[in-house]
């Protein structure tokens, strides 16, 4: 069973808006900076304003801004990489409006990498040019969060920190009017409240908690999405969760936040080597090390199972020390914390969870399929990525798409609902208990990993099914509400889905791999796989495409 509704504590206070946007990386912060001129704007976020996925990003940026390149050719790449399930046309809008959203960013204030004068571009996994803008070398993210946040101060954007999201509040009509949310900790106003608004905004990042190592950090719970299915919205691609091939190994039980060696690393040259220095991603693609992302993933899992070794290597030493402390300073010191200095030494790698390419289906504008509700960044599915996110594009997807809610705001806005919004106080129960957030971990690593087989995603539905049953709503049933309780509740609801849509789709493609399909079969898979929660129950149904998509 799935809540519809988060149990919690009625709202002990209130707050109005026209506009509230969830979440504060490069998609909430643009979001919340260009929906200012239509009017109020509450941005609420979970953590600190900095600390969501944005500031761990690394390589960059991508955007046809070399004098040789054009969108034409970051559309061919994009779609290859998708693996014929993107949007086309919301690859074009990516393509196009991601190079003028770029210098935007420059406007701004954020400070790229130069060279020469010129944006220095380097290169990633899948894409035939140099067109990945950096800063700071390896802290691309962390230098366009403090150019955004710089901006926010005097934007008269109000923030609430330290809020985890419950629910959507809706009118009589079904349309957005707010959310209910829990302020943590200190400060006013605290515990749960309702802010009342005109329009809901969700750029809630990623999901990658749902397994126990991944790149995100740990405010990434599937909070947005868990939310959206509560409300009735459509999402859309989740099976498609992006492994990282090149994430620091830290040992066998590594668990939680990993640190990222970025593509970037490859696409100045280093290589991916086993345990005897062969370059086992030579001969495998055209591109060897720099293949997109998901066939690097497989390469480095084919040659572990091959080897028998619970690892692979980067070896980058022939890049030298110059190149390592100009280009990747931030990589450099994680990795002589742990004990390696990439200059001298190979860097011992493994995949992990990093990115959700599906999400909560939006149109070309965020708009969702409740009237009121859009979403921008990770936690959309706006049709970009398919079924494998070209590297570097995510940033750029939260830059326009969020940019895009702000354009269609003006024109969706209606008056001030007159109704009072429901409590969200309604549904009892169906909390679960802070301790099963191990359990899924454990479930959704060992059975809806990077390969996948229909044993295993049985038991991962199966598993995850008496989970839910444990917080099934009954009087008195369920775990007490809290911070833990709701994110423990929310992570189940986004594995239950991934699973659920992981075991539907009988093929390989993209970033989703079975073993037992073990080829792409567009006869029967070229299209969507779309979820919804109605009744407790989630439902997957399988759109197949049509028309311009490909
Ligand atoms: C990386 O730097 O490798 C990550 C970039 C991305 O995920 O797009």
């Amino acid at each position: 069973m799935i809540p519809s509704v988060l149990h919690a504590p009625a709202p002990g206070w209130t707050a109005d808006t026209d506009v509230v946007v969830i979440g504060s990386g490069i998609a909430g912060l643009v979001a919340a900076l260009r929906c200012r001129p239509h009017g109020r704007v509450l941005l609420v976020t979970k953590a600190l304003l900095d600390a969501g996925s944005t500031r761990w990003a690394q390589g960059g940026i991508a955007a046809a801004l070399a004098p040789e390149d054009t969108p034409e050719e970051h559309l061919a790449d994009t779609l290859t990489a998708g693996v014929g399930v993107c949007d086309e046309d919301a690859v074009r809008v990516l393509v196009t409006e991601g190079p003028d959203a770029v210098r935007d960013l420059i406007g701004l204030g954020a400070a790229f990498d130069r060279s020469g004068g010129d944006i220095a571009l380097t290169r990633e996994g899948g894409h035939h040019r140099r067109r990945i803008a950096h800063a700071g070398g390896d802290a691309t993210g962390a230098e366009i969060s403090r150019a955004l946040l710089a901006a926010l101060k005097d934007s008269g954007v109000e923030v609430i920190e330290h809020a985890l999201v419950l629910d959507l509040l809706k009118d009589a009509a079904g349309r957005a009017a707010g959310v209910t949310l829990h302020v943590m900790g200190e400060g006013q106003p605290g515990g749960v409240g309702a802010v009342r608004a005109r329009a809901v905004v969700l750029a809630t990042g990623g999901l990658g908690q749902v397994f126990s190592a991944t790149t995100n950090p740990e405010v990434s719970t599937g909070d947005g999405v868990a939310l959206a299915l509560r409300a009735g919205a459509e999402v859309t691609d989740l099976e498609f969760v992006q492994f990282h091939p090149t994430v620091l190994w830290l040992g066998e039980d590594a668990a939680g936040q990993q640190p990222l060696i970025s593509e970037a690393v490859r696409g100045e040259g280093a290589h991916l080597v086993d345990h005897a220095g062969v370059r086992f991603m030579v001969g495998r693609h055209e591109l060897a090390e720099l293949a997109p992302r998901d066939v690097v993933t497989k390469g480095i899992m084919n040659r572990m199972h091959e080897t028998g070794a619970s690892h692979m290597l980067l070896d980058g030493r022939h890049l030298g020390a110059a190149t390592w402390e100009s280009r990747f300073p931030t990589i450099m010191a994680v990795c002589r914390h742990h004990g390696i200095d990439p200059v001298t030494e190979p860097i011992p790698i493994v995949p992990a969870a990093h990115h959700a390419s599906g999400g909560v289906r939006t149109d070309l504008h965020g708009r969702t399929s409740v009237p009121g509700l859009y979403a921008c960044g990770e936690v959309a599915c706006t049709g970009v990525h398919g079924a494998n996110r070209l590297a570097s594009n995510s940033l750029l997807e939260g830059l326009v798409y969020a940019a895009r809610i702000a354009e269609a705001l003006p024109h969706d806005l209606t008056a001030p609902t007159p109704h009072v919004p429901e409590s969200a106080e309604g549904g009892r129960g169906g909390l679960l208990e802070p301790g099963v957030r191990g359990e899924i971990q454990r479930i959704m690593t060992s059975c809806v990993g990077v390969l996948r087989g229909a044993e295993g995603l049985e038991t991962a539905v199966r598993e995850l099914e008496a989970l839910g049953r444990a917080g099934a709503v009954s009087a008195g049933a369920g775990a007490e509400p809290g911070v833990a309780a709701w994110e423990a509740t929310n992570l189940h609801t986004v594995a239950s889905a991934i699973a659920a849509a992981a075991r539907l789709r009988e093929e390989t493609r993209g970033s989703h791999w079975r073993e037992d399909f073990p080829e792409r079969a567009d006869g029967t898979w070229r299209g969507h796989l779309v979820t919804r929660l109605a009744g407790n129950v989630l439902t997957t149904i399988y759109e197949p495409l049509e028309g311009n998509r490909s």
